[in-house]
């Protein structure tokens, strides 16, 4: 959540008929750490489609063009919910920087499974947020509940289809219980690396014993 001290919201002059002007500006401060969550994710995502590389590049590269479009609408609605709360949405780049308490993406060029390492963590930290602000506006205002309760939907399916690249046929994810980015994405490329090794030592099937080494 954002810091009081960089962001403090005031009751607007009006605000939609049957809702407390101070309900709204509750409503309207929790929606602006909403927009600043999902407008830094729009621009991680295209991040990571720009600088992901290795074995499976395509199918990565263009897995997150799709979720890129469908979040940048997501970033639309909770801006024109905060207008039509009577506030005014932030959508500068500053700003976000100046309102939001989590770091930057932090990786470059790399291979498919830490990119994807690190954004099972950030998607879980940005549905994580979404779901308390689901309860939180459940009495406040249903109206905006039920647009955060469409977009966490997607939000968790676009997250299963990060997450089921990590899963190697267990049910657990190779990054198990990495809670950091740096730390899942270095899971993530560890993770690959044994499974290589392993592939590696594994009988070929082609001789009927283990490959004599190297490719
Ligand atoms: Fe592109």
């Amino acid at each position: 959540m954002m810091s009081p001290s960089t962001y403090q919201p005031s009751a607007p002059a009006y605000t939609v008929p049957g809702l407390k002007p101070d309900t709204a500006a509750e409503v309207i401060f929790l929606l602006q750490d909403r927009l600043n969550a999902l407008n830094d994710l729009a621009l991680t995502l295209k991040h990571v489609h720009w600088n992901v590389v290795g074995p499976h590049f395509i199918a990565v590269h263009t897995m997150f063009d799709p979720q890129v479009d469908s979040v940048r609408v997501m970033v639309d609605d909770v801006a024109e919910r905060i207008a039509a709360l009577g506030g005014s949405p932030v959508g500068t780049a500053g700003a976000l920087v100046r309102q939001r308490d989590w770091d930057d993406y932090a990786i470059g060029r790399a291979d498919t499974h830490t990119h994807l390492a690190a954004l099972n963590i950030v998607y879980g930290a940005v549905i994580e947020a979404h779901r308390a602000a689901i309860y939180e506006t459940e009495k406040a205002d249903p109206v905006t509940q039920d647009m955060l309760i469409t977009q966490a939907r997607y939000l968790e399916q676009f997250h299963w289809f990060v997450r089921a690249h990590l899963d190697p046929g267990t049910g657990t994810p190779v990054t198990r219980e990495a809670h950091d980015e740096q730390a899942a994405a270095e899971r993530g490329r560890n993770g690959t690396a044994t499974r290589v090794q392993e592939a590696r030592r594994a009988p070929a099937p082609w001789r009927g014993g283990p490959r004599a080494g190297g490719r």
